[in-house]
C-alpha cells in the first residue's frame, strides 16, 4: 500500500553537517584541544584528525547532495578558523566560506549556517569561554567580521546549534577540571550560568545579523527530548524539562524560526534520568530506537512557543544497516506528518547528517547518508541518500515499513 508524504508548499529540504565534524584539522579549537589533553584522554575514543576532509572536498559534498534532490544544505562556519587569535581575523577564510555560500547557490542548494556548532576557538575557550565577562561582545564581534560570507544567497542562519547540550558540556567540564565548584544538584547537569550567557550571545547575534543582513531569517537550535516518565518521576521530569529544554525554546519567542533536532526520548524516574531500558531496541550510540520522537518533539515545542515557525534542523540514527535509517527516518516523518495535520507550522526538514563523520570522540556512530573511508576520503552515497533527497526535486517521498526494530 502506498504511504507517500506530499512535502507542504516551500518546505525546505536538506542534509546537516558541522564543521569540526567532517573538516579535519581543526586545530586552533577548543575541541581539537581536548581530544589532545592528555587529562581526558579516556574521554575520547578517536580524535578528529583530518574528519572527511571536507575543508577541501566541499565540492563533491555539495555535488553529491545536489545530484540525490535535496534543496537545502545546513552547514556550520568555524570561529577558530575565522579567528585564531583574539582580534586577528582571516581573510583567506572568510573568502572560504564565502565560497561555499556560493558553491551551494550554484547548485541549487538553499545555504542555512551555523555560526557556532559546539567549538569555540582555544583563546576564548581558555578565558573562560562562554562565562567569559566579555564573551557575548566577542561572540558578536565575530559575527560582525564574518558579514562577507552572509550575501543574498544566505536565507536562514542559527547562531547556535544545541545551547542546551553546550550548557551540559559547560557542567561536564567543571566536574573533569574541578573548577567553579561543585554543580549543583538541581542543576540536573546543567549549568544555569552558561545558559543565561547563551541566550544572551544568541541575541546579541540575531541584533548583529538584523543590522549587517537584514534578509537573513535567524533563529536557533535546540535539542528536544521528550521525557517518558516511570514509576512516579513526574515532579523531577518537569524540573529537568525546564533547565534541559524549555528555557532555550522560550528564549526563541520574537526569532524568525526555531530548530528543533530530535534523535530519541529520556527516561526519568522519581531519582532522575534513567538509562534505556535494556530491552529496548537501540542504535550505535546506544540511544534507544524510537522513531515517534520527532512528531513528539514537534508538538511539545509548539505548545511552549505556538507562534514561533519550526524547522527541523536536525534528526537521524546512528546505523550501519541502512534500511534501519530508512526505517527510523520513515516513522520520523510520519511524526512530522501527523504534526503538520494538527495545524503545527513546521517549515523544513534537515537529516542528519550529509556524512559518516565525527561524532565528537568517536568515528564508529554512523550517522551519515553517505560513507566515508576513512584513509581515502572517498565517498560512498547509502541508499537513503537518493531516497531521502529525491523527495526535494519530487516534492513527495514514499515511506518505508518503520517495523524494523
Ligand atoms: C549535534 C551533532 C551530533 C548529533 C548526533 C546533535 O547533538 O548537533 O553535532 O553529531 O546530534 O549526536
Amino acid at each position: 500500500m502506498s504511504n507517500s508524504f506530499e512535502l507542504p508548499e516551500g518546505f525546505l529540504w536538506g542534509a546537516s553537517t558541522a564543521a569540526h565534524q567532517i573538516e579535519g584539522m581543526n586545530v586552533n579549537s577548543d575541541f581539537w584541544a581536548h581530544e589532545h589533553n592528555e587529562l581526558l584522554a579516556g574521554r575520547f575514543k578517536d580524535k578528529s584528525g583530518d574528519a572527511c576532509d571536507s575543508y577541501h572536498r566541499w565540492p563533491e559534498d555539495m555535488d553529491l547532495l545536489a545530484g540525490f534532490g535535496f534543496t537545502d544544505y545546513r552547514f556550520s562556519i568555524e570561529w577558530a578558523r575565522i579567528e585564531p587569535a583574539p582580534g586577528e581575523f582571516s581573510d583567506a577564510e572568510i573568502a572560504h566560506y564565502r565560497s561555499m555560500v556560493e558553491g551551494a547557490v550554484e547548485r541549487g542548494l538553499r545555504p542555512m549556517l551555523t555560526l557556532n556548532h559546539f567549538t569555540v576557538p582555544l583563546w576564548f575557550d581558555e578565558r573562560g569561554g562562554w562565562l567569559a565577562h566579555d564573551a557575548v561582545e566577542l561572540f558578536g564581534r565575530f559575527v560582525e567580521a564574518a558579514a562577507p560570507i552572509f550575501t543574498d544567497g544566505v536565507e536562514r542562519i542559527c547562531t547556535i546549534n544545541e545551547p542546551n547540550m553546550v550548557a551540559r558540556f559547560a557542567t561536564l567540564r567543571k566536574m573533569i577540571t574541578g573548577a567553579d565548584g561543585d554543580v549543583a544538584a538541581s542543576d540536573h547537569g546543567y549549568d544555569s550560568a552558561t545558559t543565561q550567557a547563551l541566550i544572551k550571545a544568541h541575541k546579541k547575534a540575531v541584533d548583529v545579523l538584523g543590522h549587517i543582513a537584514p534578509h537573513i531569517q535567524t533563529g536557533w537550535s535546540v535539542a528536544i527530548a521528550n521525557h517518558h516518565v516511570v514509576g512516579g518521576g513526574e515532579d523531577i521530569a518537569a524540573e529537568i524539562a525546564l533547565q534541559a529544554r524549555d528555557v532555550f525554546v522560550r528564549a526563541s519567542e520574537g526569532d524568525h524560526w526555531i530548530g528543533v533536532q530530535s534523535y530519541a526520548r529520556v527516561f526519568v524516574g522519581a531519582q532522575g534520568v534513567l538509562p534505556v531500558p535494556d530491552e529496548a531496541p537501540k542504535t550505535l550510540t546506544g540511544w534507544e530506537y524510537y522513531p515517534p520522537a520527532l512528531g513528539e518533539a514537534l508538538h511539545t515545542v509548539a505548545a511552549l512557543v505556538p507562534g514561533t515557525p519550526i524547522i527541523v534542523t536536525e534528526n537521524g540514527i546512528a546505523e550501519n544497516d541502512d534500511t534501519r535509517r530508512i526505517s527510523y527516518t520513515s516513522g520520523a516523518l510520519e511524526g512530522m506528518r501527523g504534526a503538520l495535520g494538527d495545524g503545527i507550522d513546521v517549515r523544513g526538514y534537515y537529516h542528519w547528517s550529509a556524512l559518516d563523520n565525527y561524532e565528537w570522540g568517536s568515528y564508529i556512530p554512523t550517522f551519515g547518508l553517505i560513507a566515508v573511508d576513512r584513509k581515502t576520503f572517498v565517498r560512498t552515497p547509502k541508499p537513503s541518500a537518493s531516497w531521502l533527497g529525491a523527495a526535494g526535486q519530487n516534492r513527495s517521498i514514499e515511506l518505508g515499513v518503520d517495523s524494523a526494530n
